[in-house]
């Protein structure tokens, strides 16, 4: 399938071919992030956001302008008439009429396929629920292959709530293009999913799952650390057994291979100790930093075609 005009709702609609085209595209977007390049001048970008966001919905945007084209939306359900009760269904409609593109965050399972179905223009996932969030595992996967070079051959860790994380879920969709060996480390209440460990069998993947990170903090290339997702708990009393469990600083890192990454989607609370931030492993920042040049490939390969 082309990219162009494709909607983008789960990272299980990308094949390894498809990623790489994106790569490519987002490494040649890298050289115009912090200047213009003008072949979307005309196109309207909507963002529709009804949950928190700082990095996704500003690096899209960010994205959309360098690209030459024009953004409008909003940040929050107050800031729209979903406030005065107008429905979802509704509000897509409208957005679809006045945008060229809508990129959607919404806290249900499903918004984003159930607004794609009602758009006519291309409809982008920006997280839904605790399952999806397909650009920014397409983001996690071009960090580590700006970084190494490759995806195939790394050890991947993944420490957190692997629960109701659902960057953890695209991410791992994701990597299941690449020949890659997965560590899973979390407390035994945000152990994945049974639906995510079938995937994961279903694909021959390789993992294994681990309670503490210095069982395997030796092998990894890369460790992706993720916060525990308070908002989604269904108990706040499950919530608090798990708080603070786990805390990456530079002692935990003590015995990490050289050349280890660390990675996180931000928001971080307080499992990524910030004096971690000077040191020679943390790449969060340009993680985040690579959000525009991946988000204008993206748009480009949608509103333009390969
Ligand atoms: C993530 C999200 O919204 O799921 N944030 C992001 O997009 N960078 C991760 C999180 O909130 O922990």
């Amino acid at each position: 399938m082309g990219w162009l005009n494709r909607d983008v709702i789960s990272a299980l609609d990308f094949n390894r071919e498809d990623l790489v085209t994106l790569f490519n595209e987002a490494r040649e977007m890298e050289k115009y992030a912090r200047s213009r390049l003008n072949i979307l001048e005309g196109k309207i970008m909507a963002t529709a956001f009804f949950e928190p966001s700082t990095r996704t919905r500003l690096s899209f945007e960010t994205a959309m302008i360098r690209l030459g084209g024009h953004v409008l939306g909003f940040g929050s359900v107050e800031a729209s008439s979903m406030a005065k009760g107008e429905s979802l269904g509704d509000t897509i409609r409208m957005l679809d009429s006045y945008s060229d593109v809508i990129v959607i965050r919404h806290s249900l399972e499903g918004a984003a396929k159930y607004a794609a179905e009602i758009a006519t223009v291309p409809v982008i996932n920006a997280g839904d629920g605790t399952q999806n969030h397909p650009t920014q595992a397409m983001l996690d996967a071009y960090t580590i292959w700006r970084e190494f070079e490759r995806i195939d051959g790394l050890t991947i860790g993944v420490l957190g709530d692997l629960r109701y994380a659902r960057v953890v879920v695209s991410l791992i969709q994701l990597l299941s293009n690449f020949n890659v060996k997965l560590r899973l480390i979390s407390p035994e209440l945000l152990r994945p999913r049974r639906e995510l460990v079938d995937f994961m069998n279903s694909r021959g993947m390789s993992y294994s799952m681990h309670s503490n990170l210095s069982e395997v903090l030796g092998e990894l290339d890369v460790l992706y650390v993720v916060r525990i997702q308070r908002e989604r708990f269904p108990d706040p009393v499950e919530y608090e057994r798990v708080r603070g469990s786990f805390r990456v600083t530079p002692e935990t890192l003590a015995g990490a291979k050289d050349t280890l990454i660390v990675l996180h989607p931000l928001p971080r609370v307080d499992e990524v100790d910030h004096r971690l931030d000077s040191t020679k492993y943390a790449r969060y920042f340009r993680q985040s930093a690579l959000g525009v040049p991946l988000r204008m490939a993206l748009l480009k390969l949608i509103l333009k075609g390969e």
